[in-house]
């Protein structure tokens, strides 16, 4: 077991993104003061998500450069904090100790407070004062800075503990793809009696399917915009329909009314929003996890009156959500499809992630003994 060293350190080091357009530079940054409710580790795996690729492009609104992006981290705990045994938001978190593995996810604070309805409900990834993983900034005003870098740290609330069976470089993209696709699912009922749909079969999709036959769904059809994919799904993921939106001639009239759950991982706006709305069963709910750059296409009333069918999205999932996750995942083998990548071909890998090459998560992995783990 690693040694708690007594200075905590000033600077990281890392791979920063200093604009929108630049490739990422290995060098150092400020991370935030290492205060005692705080736990530090040194990474050994993160994966890449859709969504480091639209904050590096500052596609959602201006970018707060310099910043390191990567919010599924795993990694071993090298510094506890004195408070983190009794901390009194997260009695899980409170077993964190030196030499554990660990996993972070797109969220590294919330308020916490007892008078805000979202953390008081354990609803922490709908909290207005939420921290993400990187791009944010803490309470005290200090930046948040995410995993492709050596270290992170960061508050012990939002800190896991991962399942000894679950091997590190696949548990990566569980912590923000995972339960992404996980937390609906189970909210919105996939599960013995119910048929679900996932479209695009990307890195949150292609979990999406895993998960929706982990909560054990009757039926799951993988919706995709070619068939390229086709063969994946159906025999590796374990998908029971493949749905080609853009080769098969009439898809939303033939697989009409088919569906119970529809989750929805697309990434862009221009979609077939309408006619993926077809494909639910009356009182069915489409779930939109996918952020485009651009608002969603334009709805006819009567796609959501004649059937009764919602249209809802949901925001990653709560640290409860998280573990919840893990244990499935350990217990029933939803191991995420990775490509391990050295982290220092980050750019490389970032510009495959952007051509859509991933099948279906890369997986950065930072050299040495521990990429081994
Ligand atoms: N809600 C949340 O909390 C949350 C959390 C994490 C990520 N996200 C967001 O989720 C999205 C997906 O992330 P990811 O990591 O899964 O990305 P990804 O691996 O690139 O997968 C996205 C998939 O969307 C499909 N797609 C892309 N453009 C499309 C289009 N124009 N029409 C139809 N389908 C299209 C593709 O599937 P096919 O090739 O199969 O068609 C692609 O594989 C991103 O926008 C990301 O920011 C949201
Ligand atoms: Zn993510
Ligand atoms: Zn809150």
């Amino acid at each position: 077991m690693a040694s708690q060293s007594s200075i905590p350190a000033k600077t990281f080091e890392g791979w920063v993104a200093h604009d929108a357009t630049s490739p990422l530079t290995f060098t150092t940054f400020e991370p935030k003061p290492f205060t005692d409710t705080d736990v530090e580790i040194k990474v050994t795996h993160c994966g890449i998500c859709g969504t480091d690729v639209h904050t590096l492009r500052s596609g959602w609104g201006p970018t707060d450069y310099p910043c390191v992006v990567g919010h599924e981290i795993i990694g071993i705990v090298e510094r506890v904090g004195t408070a983190v045994p009794t901390l009194a938001s997260s009695t899980s978190s409170r077993d964190i100790r030196v030499g554990d593995r660990v996993g972070i996810g797109a969220q590294s604070m919330s308020c916490l407070r007892a008078d805000c309805e979202a953390c008081a409900d354990g609803q922490e990834s709908y909290c207005t004062r939420m921290t993400g993983t990187y791009n944010g900034r803490y309470k005290d005003k200090s930046k948040s800075y995410g995993g492709f870098a050596t270290r992170w740290r960061g508050p012990a609330h939002f800190v896991f503990r991962i399942p000894d069976s679950l091997p590190s470089a696949e548990a990566a993209p569980l912590l923000c793809g995972g339960v992404t696709v996980f937390a609906p699912l189970r909210k919105y009922g996939a599960g013995p009696g119910k048929t679900v749909g996932v479209i695009g079969v990307g890195g949150l999709g292609h979990v999406g399917i895993l998960f929706a036959r982990a909560l054990g769904a009757d039926r799951v059809v993988a919706i995709s915009r070619s068939s390229s994919k086709r063969a994946d799904a159906l025999e590796g993921l374990g998908a029971d329909g493949f749905i080609a939106t853009g080769e098969e001639k009439g898809w939303a009239k033939t697989h009409s009314r088919s569906l119970d759950i529809l989750l929805s991982t697309v990434s862009a706006a221009d979609m077939p929003l309408g006619q993926y709305l077809r494909l639910l069963k009356r009182d069915g709910t489409f779930i939109q996890v996918g952020a485009p750059e651009h608002p969603l296409p334009p709805l006819a009333a009567w796609s959501l009156i004649q059937k009764s069918v919602k249209v809802t999205g949901s925001n990653i999932g709560s640290p409860e959500d998280i573990r919840q996750m893990l244990q499935l995942a350990a217990e029933k083998r939803v191991l995420p499809w990775i490509q391990k990548r050295p982290m220092e071909d980050v750019n490389g890998a970032l510009a495959d992630m952007h051509d859509g090459k991933a099948r279906y998560r890369y997986v950065l992995q930072n050299g040495g003994e521990q990429a081994k783990l």
